[in-house]
């Protein structure tokens, strides 16, 4: 089984919103017995918590189901997960800080990416962006309906071009 871990800051708006959509896609191809996937948050601040009720609602509205808890990334998840994805640049970074320490411990498989580095609508124009935050999700936690909708859409076309990936790194179809 490959494992896949989406982060982001509260683990109730950006990462179970692409956690729903990419195991949407895996059913949709009948990867869901070869590829899994879960979401976690960088910080303790809702843990145990439903999504956000947009996040529900923009899921709802596009098709994807949102039923996570949220949970704070740990250290055993740099053993368990085959990818890990940062939605921001704070959260890569935060990430690979715990990473520096799950490897003090033993070990680790987990490989660390920002999940735009997937997104296609870049394939040319990211590679001569100077602006860092264009490699991010933004959070759209301050926003409104609109900005989920982007944050979906965004998070849609990274997952479509990572399961291509995917599937041909791991010869799975
Ligand atoms: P997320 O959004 O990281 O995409 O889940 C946020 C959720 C909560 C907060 C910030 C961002 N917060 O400050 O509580």
């Amino acid at each position: 089984m490959v494992k896949v871990l989406f982060v982001c800051l509260g683990n109730i708006c950006r990462s179970p919103l692409a956690e729903g959509i990419f195991n949407k896609l895996l059913k949709e191809k009948n990867l869901d017995s070869k590829i899994a996937s879960d979401s976690a948050s960088t910080s303790n601040y809702h843990i145990g918590q439903t999504a956000d009720k947009r996040t529900i609602k923009i899921g709802k509205k596009n098709g994807v189901e949102i039923t996570h808890l949220a949970r704070q990334i740990h250290l055993d998840d740099f053993q368990e997960f085959d990818y890990i994805f940062a939605m921001d640049n704070e959260n890569f970074k935060n990430v690979k800080a715990l990473e520096k320490k799950a490897q003090e411990v033993s070990d680790t498989k987990a490989k660390i990416y920002l999940i735009r580095e997937f997104d296609n609508l870049y394939d040319d124009e990211i590679d001569d962006s100077e602006n860092d935050s264009a490699w991010e999700v933004p959070d759209p936690y301050y926003g409104g309906e609109l900005e989920f909708q982007e944050c979906f859409d965004t998070l849609e076309r990274c997952n479509i071009e990572f399961l291509k990936y995917l599937v041909k790194a791991h010869k799975l179809q």
